[in-house]
């Protein structure tokens, strides 16, 4: 399946699910000085949760371009290391602003991975956040305990983006490359090895996280997904990693081209993965009119372009 018919077969799905199918917003908040980049499809919808601001709808579904160099989120260490981590990325996502929550988050991430794109169901394991026992009993209609892991804030808690904002636990789905990929017989979702892939978030923003650290109930609770497009690509293509997707596989080959080095080099490797994840950055920032420069934005292309 091409990644183009994967975005389009999620956005489809989530209409049919009442969604408004929203467009994404520019790598460059528009109303949010916290954020240096749009690191994730909630960016937009922030204030939807945090304020009674009034809705133009309460289920919203999106493809977000999305940025995670520079400032808390950024990857930018990881890229090349692993086969699984981007600058710019895009990010599938439905949301809820004061209308449905877990169960139906769920029920419909369950629909749409296993009937939607046939990914066989005994090679899903699921994690959650250790205390929401309402998460696991819901999983549990689809999934042996077995596969349904506990784990604690720092994987299953997720946000703010930036400082402060909307945050709540979350379940995270992923898919199991084998035994044979793993560190050892018990290895489970969680573990860093390359035996489980993450590639959809299930979070349930019920707080907002203020100045000072402490965490307030949200004007309105809801659900915020996010599944990442290479990941979910690379699963479907059944590629070794997400750079010979077909999102990634032309740049590869015109590196090759220019380069006269080989991909299939274990040396090279590495420098094909940052190079081509760092040409979509930059190609997308400046797309944005943001130029190399000394500090903020500019900074990190700069950094982005040099590396
Ligand atoms: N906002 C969540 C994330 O970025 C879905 O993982």
């Amino acid at each position: 399946m091409k990644s183009s018919e994967i975005r389009s077969l999620y956005l489809d799905f989530f209409r049919e699910k009442g969604h408004s199918v929203v467009p994404g917003i520019g790598l460059i908040p528009f109303d949010d000085p916290t954020l240096l980049f749009t690191s994730a499809g909630m960016v937009q919808f922030k204030k939807f949760w945090a304020t009674d601001t009034p809705l133009p709808y309460t289920r919203a579904t999106t493809c977000q371009k999305c940025m995670r160099a520079g400032g808390k989120d950024s990857d930018i260490d990881k890229i090349g290391i692993t086969g699984r981590h981007h600058t710019f990325f895009e990010m599938l996502g439905n949301f809820s602003f004061g209308d449905y929550f877990k169960k139906e988050a769920i029920e419909w991430a369950w629909e749409f991975v296993i009937e939607r794109l046939k990914i066989p169901e005994e090679l899903i394991w699921v994690s959650y956040y250790e205390k929401d026992d309402e998460t696991k009993e819901i999983w549990k209609k689809f999934l042996p305990e077995e596969r349904i892991i506990p784990l604690s804030e720092k994987d299953n808690f997720w946000g703010p983006a930036g400082d402060t904002g909307p945050c709540g636990p979350c379940t995270e789905l992923y898919v199991d490359f084998g035994i044979e990929k793993g560190c050892g017989s018990n290895c489970k979702p969680g573990c860093e090895c390359s035996r489980f892939l993450e590639f959809w978030n299930l979070v349930f923003p019920q707080y907002d996280k203020q100045k000072d650290g402490s965490l307030a109930p949200l004007k309105r609770r809801g659900v915020d997904t996010g599944m990442g497009l290479e990941r979910i690509t690379r699963i479907m293509q059944k590629t070794n990693s997400n750079y010979e997707t077909d999102l990634f596989l032309p740049i590869v080959k015109e590196i090759e081209r220019i380069s006269g080095y080989s991909y299939d080099s274990e040396e090279k490797k590495p420098s094909f993965r940052i190079t081509s994840d760092h040409i979509r950055a930059a190609v997308f920032l400046i797309d944005e009119n943001v130029l190399p420069s000394n500090e903020g934005r500019g900074y990190v292309l700069r950094r982005i372009i040099r590396r």
